[in-house]
């Protein structure tokens, strides 16, 4: 399980990468766990001041296992602990938080971008939530941080509507910081992640708290969505679109 997550240390900054190329990163909840603690153990080491997420080439995200969702689905579970856990490991994070996003970044994919504090895209990245289609609701706190960082149409567009965004489309909405060549992503976060890590620790961690806020109200926000979450996985809407996609001819 270990190797679904890697975690390296490079100076003051950690990369924390899912790694599970074969199924484009589609998250379990091991992986949740594993990125949660190695997010939460950064805060907890004077020695680590950034954190970067990233994915594998061409894929980032493709966001929760929907084997995973089938069975809560069908044992009428809501969302795994464990998953409600890392969201609000996200929203609680002490370290600030830099992702290098290459190709898809599907559901919480795109959704753990709004907890970071720095996103580079890469020219082929693709953000989609196609949460409604698949008879779900946001997650992540979403449906508080995203009409707040985009505007409600935008966010109606992206999380109600499931339209996706390109890289442009992105940069325009203020989802992501900049957008470069693929082969540049990891390069140009670790640079962002090195120059934010550079800064004084105190003053830096004074206004990331006064910009962002305090996290309680993203953290009940995780739980209202949860509660949401959990009626509509048990749905027959929810139940279909998962077997729908599981079962689908390629
Ligand atoms: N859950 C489980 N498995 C997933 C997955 C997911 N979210 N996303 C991809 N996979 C698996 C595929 O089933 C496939 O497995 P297989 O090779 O054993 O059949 C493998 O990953 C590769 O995916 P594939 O669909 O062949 O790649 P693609 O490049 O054609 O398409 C996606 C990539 C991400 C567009 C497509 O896989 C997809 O739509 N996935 C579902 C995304 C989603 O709805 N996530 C939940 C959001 S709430």
């Amino acid at each position: 399980m270990a190797d679904l997550v890697l975690v390296t240390d490079d100076g003051l900054v950690r990369t924390v990468r899912m790694n599970r190329p074969e199924k484009k990163n589609a998250l379990t909840v091991p992986m949740y766990e594993a990125m949660g603690a190695a997010i939460e153990g950064a805060a907890a080491s004077p020695a680590l001041r950034c954190v970067v997420i990233a994915g594998a080439p061409g894929a980032f995200c493709a966001g929760n296992d929907l084997q995973d969702f089938l069975a809560a689905s069908a044992n009428a579970d809501g969302l795994a602990p464990l998953l409600v856990e890392f969201l609000k490991t996200l929203a609680r994070a002490e370290t600030p938080l830099v992702a290098a996003v290459t190709g898809l970044a599907v559901g919480i994919g795109t959704t753990m971008l709004l907890h970071c504090d720095h996103v580079v895209a890469a020219s082929d990245a693709r953000f989609s939530t196609p949460f409604v289609h698949l008879g779900l609701v946001p997650e992540a706190a979403s449906s508080l941080l995203g009409p707040r960082r985009m505007g409600h149409t935008r966010a109606f567009s992206l999380l109600a509507m499931g339209r996706p965004l390109d890289a442009a489309g992105a940069l325009a909405a203020g989802l992501v910081n900049s957008v470069v060549a693929p082969a540049e992503v990891e390069a140009e976060a670790m640079k962002a992640a090195r120059e934010i890590a550079a800064l004084p620790a105190e003053a830096l961690a004074a206004t990331r708290r006064l910009l962002r806020g305090s996290p309680d109200a993203a953290v009940a926000r995780i739980d209202e969505e949860a509660a949401e979450f959990k009626r509509r996985l048990a749905s027959p809407e929810a139940r279909a679109a998962f077997e729908a996609f599981l079962a689908r001819k390629r």
